[in-house]
């Protein structure tokens, strides 16, 4: 696996690609769900799940700890946690991905104490996990370093009043979980709004939780004293999966639909390839896009949900080499998430990075193919858009990156007509 890479054949500018793809369910929803099994007694179903490498990761993690993980359908999986839950995340696995960490929440709550490894990820900034740590002691938990490894825990975890500094997505979904059995009320200010979260709540409520406010900024979780499973867990589908697809196919496509979506989550966005010039034709679950005439430049600003996601922002950075004119990315979420650019540079965009969050990206540009590194999830995929844009051949490395969290991409890009080979 460790030398799989992707070899491409680029359209040179040419929009060709045509058919249907389908978006498969959400890598960083069914994630959470899988670790939302720790907090249950009995079996839980997870169905729509993306059949992507966190996933395997995921799955590892949780039979490490006790967790029974079968897959009992082509994207239908069932958990059942042991009556004793290992409360040690194994290093090697916890720190190949950022969810890892959300599997704090539920353990703590369960067992009043759980130690885990920084965790690992893409590497789009420093990612650190201070919000969680100090939301834990409002809780009544006790955070140490052991070493390399974190340790929190507690005799007995409250109900508290938290307040984050920062809307982050996973403390909101870890914290969630850990008060989901803590007795008394906690309250969330400053959560995170994302989908996921959404989705995570309300399945969660489905099996007895009391959880309000998911969605907003202000969630209030009311401790209850056991979760029972009564309907499987539908994995909505992926966000940044179908954005990706449609910026792909404003690229390099005749007419493409892309299917299986919710456009619902992406107005901003599909707002912004609107105002590019991009044809766009869309239903409640579906985005068609007709080859446009011309593409314009135009600013973007990254902002949590409801806003332009940051992981939209380097496929849009492709598409913006194609646009007439001077565009500009404004990345507010990661601080590391522009470095990427400076490969795309070497392709033949015309890039001027003005500082880690800043950068101007001049357009039309013929890119040419290259041989390159996917360096996160996102940004591999982005790649992936430039090699098809772009004139010649392209070789795409540490493809693990793209296989984390995008099932058989290359199979659903060549139905389209795209040239793409896994060697
Ligand atoms: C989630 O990461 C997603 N990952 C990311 O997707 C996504 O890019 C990100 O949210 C933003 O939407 C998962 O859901 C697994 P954050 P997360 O905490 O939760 C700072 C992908 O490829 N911060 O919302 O890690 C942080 O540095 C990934 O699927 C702290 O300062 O992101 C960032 O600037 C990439 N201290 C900001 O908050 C903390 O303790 C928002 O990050 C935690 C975060």
């Amino acid at each position: 696996m460790g030398n799989e890479k992707f070899v491409i054949q680029g359209l040179e500018g040419q929009r060709v690609l045509e058919g249907k793809a389908s978006v498969r369910g959400a890598k960083n929803a069914a994630l959470k769900a899988f670790a939302a099994s720790i907090l249950f007694d009995d079996e839980i179903q997870i169905d729509n799940t993306p059949l992507i490498q966190d996933i395997e990761n995921i799955s590892r993690l949780l039979k490490h700890l006790g967790v029974e993980v079968n897959q009992i359908s082509e994207r239908s999986f069932r958990l059942k946690p042991s009556s004793a839950i290992g409360a040690d995340l194994s290093d090697d696995i916890a720190k190949s991905f950022r969810s890892s960490i959300v599997l704090s929440g539920p353990i703590l709550a369960r067992e009043g104490r759980v130690s885990f490894p920084h965790p690992g990820g893409c590497v789009i900034g420093e990612r650190p996990i201070d919000i969680f740590l100090e939301a834990f002691e409002k809780m009544g938990a006790k955070a140490e370093r052991d070493g390399e490894r974190y340790v929190v825990s507690a005799d007995r975890l409250t109900g508290a009043e938290i307040i984050f500094k920062i809307p982050s997505v996973t403390a909101t979904e870890t914290l969630m979980m850990a008060a989901v059995l803590t007795p008394g009320t906690t309250v969330l200010h400053n959560a995170a709004t994302e989908p996921e979260i959404v989705a995570l709540a309300e399945y969660l409520n489905a099996s007895g939780a009391q959880i309000s406010g998911a969605g907003t900024h202000t969630i209030l979780i009311k401790g209850v004293d056991s979760l029972k499973s009564k309907e499987p867990f539908l994995t909505p589908p992926d966000r940044i999966e179908a954005g990706s697809l449609a910026i792909l196919a404003a690229a390099c496509g005749r007419d493409v639909e892309i299917i299986n979506c919710c456009t619902d989550h992406l107005k901003v966005f599909l707002q912004a390839l609107s105002n590019i010039g991009v044809n766009i034709q869309k239903t409640e679950n579906s985005i068609r896009i007709k080859s446009s005439p011309q593409l314009k430049a135009i600013d973007i600003k990254t902002h949590e949900y409801p806003g332009i996601p940051t992981d939209l922002q380097s496929p849009l950075a492709v598409l913006m080499t194609q646009a007439t004119g001077r565009s500009f990315i404004f990345e507010t979420v990661f601080e590391g998430r522009l470095n990427w650019l400076n490969d795309l540079a070497r392709m033949g965009a015309d890039i001027t990075i003005c500082d880690p969050h800043r950068a101007f990206i001049s357009g039309p540009t013929i890119l040419r193919g290259r041989e390159m590194e996917s360096p996160d999830l996102r940004a591999g995929l982005a790649f992936i858009i430039a090699g098809l844009v772009a004139k010649g051949k392209s070789i795409i490395h540490n493809i693990y990156n793209i296989d984390r969290g995008y099932e058989n991409i290359e199979e659903r890009l060549a139905q389209i007509g795209a040239d793409i080979k896994r060697v």
